[in-house]
């Protein structure tokens, strides 16, 4: 058996996969998160830890717990976990969706320089990263920083509480700015920047690679074997992209999760110009890109939770048939956003609406900006020169067959479900499963237990209004910065 836990922004999702490639069983539980002042994000570690005890409790049964082989990750990217002398949180987490580290973005870009900052990295500072939260803690509560003796990442975090070891791996630690993409490294010159010596960073490996054994008093309360091993795992982006087969080279998937992400996997490392996209490593030991908007289906579940009130996403979409013709556009910033604007101040805006416009009108427009928000980065990805016509789509979002059209028309292109709908729980019991030797490579593994089990088609009169639709979507965004700012 074995486990992929999936350490997400509202819960942690644990999975347990049989040496076949089956789903056992999934057990979810849910944390707070708190947005201190508009714009910030935080949450516990200790809250992630407990949710994960849990939930390995009733994950397994006990007729099975001897045969846990092996544990890996998904985790929320970019959060900041830093950890005092005796390995105590210093600070809650400033997670991937806080914006407060504008100016310390400005400083990198600017005063150090976008150009050097993507030479030793790789990419260009984004509020969301790491290495800025880290230079907000320095100059904002200078007593943690100097307590800090390591720094980890979200997962990297709950998988030190199992293993009593410190490592991350080179998916999630690409997200951190602090690390040197194409060599695989942490990078001195960003080290130096930041004031951080290599000690206090994690050892890294590759997201498949064992980083130790569960702590033997664990196993005994678990009652899992004492050499279940630990597996680094990744970033959840390129674990749901090992979920869904989006291994190797020139495959595309869209993820339709709290954040919404298009996601290209690559062989080679290659300069994004202008920084347009990330290029980060794979959790397949190779690299990718991708373009990142904030709030995916967080702003469909804001849609529905905060404002309508209502838990009925199926109902709510019922009535919604006038694909390509709504007059209402949304424009989903809900937390900023970054790719194509990297602009923490961004906000969401619904425009468009007359004295006939209905909740569904409002509702679609929701699903739609969302839709051509995910447009702007592949419209990024296509300048490259890749040509992609079919994507694979994973997410709570792509639970919607709705949703699933709307985006198959608004990019134009097929999109593919396929035989398991866990994206980053999945691809993280795939890595344990590699890990522990049960397949050759992530590639493999990949090819062997991900099919796909329908695809949506687009079709050429509805794309064609989207097509136009989506020309006066991009034109709003920039009416509305001087607004923002
Ligand atoms: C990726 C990103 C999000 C978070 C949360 O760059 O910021 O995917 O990892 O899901």
């Amino acid at each position: 058996r074995f486990i992929g836990v999936d350490l997400g922004t509202s819960s942690v999702k644990l999975l347990l996969m049989d040496e076949k490639g089956s789903i056992k069983n999934i057990v979810t539980k849910e944390y707070p998160i708190s947005f201190p002042k508009p714009g910030w994000s935080e949450q516990n570690p200790e809250d992630w830890y407990s949710a994960l005890c849990e939930g390995l409790k009733e994950l397994v049964k006990e007729e099975e717990k001897s045969q846990v082989k092996g544990i890996s990750f998904s985790g929320q990217m970019h959060g900041m976990v830093i950890l005092d002398k005796e390995d105590r949180v210093i600070r809650p987490a400033i997670l991937w969706n806080d914006g407060r580290t504008g100016e310390e973005c400005d400083y990198l870009n600017g005063t150090i320089g976008r150009e050097k900052i993507s030479a030793y990295t790789g990419n260009m500072a984004l509020t969301g990263f790491t290495a800025p939260k880290l230079l907000w803690v320095k100059k904002h509560e200078p007593d943690n920083f100097i307590r800090i003796n390591k720094v980890m990442l979200p997962k990297d975090y709950i998988a030190y509480c199992l293993s009593g070891v410190h490592s991350t791996d080179v998916s999630d630690a690409s997200g951190m700015l602090l690390f040197n993409v194409k060599e695989k490294c942490w990078s001195k010159e960003m080290l130096d920047i930041v004031g951080l010596q290599e000690e206090q960073m994690a050892k890294v490996y590759e997201s498949f690679e064992i980083t130790g054994t569960i702590k033997e008093e664990l196993a005994k309360e678990l009652g899992f074997p004492l050499d279940c091993k630990i597996i680094a795992g990744g970033g959840d982006q390129a674990v749901a992209a090992v979920g869904t087969g989006t291994v190797g080279s020139g495959m595309c998937n869209v993820s339709l999760g709290t954040s919404g992400v298009v996601f290209v996997a690559s062989k080679d490392y290659s300069e994004i110009k202008d920084n347009a996209l990330h290029v980060f490593a794979h959790a397949d030991g190779k690299y990718h890109f991708m373009g990142v908007m904030l709030s995916a289906a967080a702003s469909n579940k804001w849609w529905m939770d905060e404002i309508l009130k209502t838990k009925k996403y199926g109902e709510e979409q019922e009535g919604i048939i006038k694909l390509g013709k709504n007059n209402v556009f949304f424009l989903p910033y809900l937390m900023g956003e970054r790719t194509p604007h990297n602009n923490p101040d961004a906000r969401g805006t619904f425009i468009g609406m007359t004295m006939d416009t209905s909740r569904e009108d409002m509702t679609q427009a929701v699903l739609e900006g969302v839709a051509f928000a995910l447009r702007d980065s592949f419209e990024i990805i296509k300048a490259t020169g890749l040509s992609i016509d079919r994507i694979r789509i994973n997410g709570g979002g792509a639970k919607s067959p709705l949703w699933c059209k709307i985006i198959a028309n608004v990019l134009n292109v097929k999109v593919d479900k396929i035989n398991s709908e866990e994206g980053p729980a999945f691809g993280a019991a795939i890595l344990a499963a590699v890990g522990c030797g049960e397949y050759k490579t992530v590639e493999e593994a990949a090819g062997e237990l991900i099919q796909v089990t329908e695809t949506t088609e687009p079709e050429a009169e509805i794309a064609a209004l989207y097509d136009k639709k989506y020309e006066v979507f991009k034109e709003i965004y920039p009416t509305l910065v001087p607004v923002y700012s």
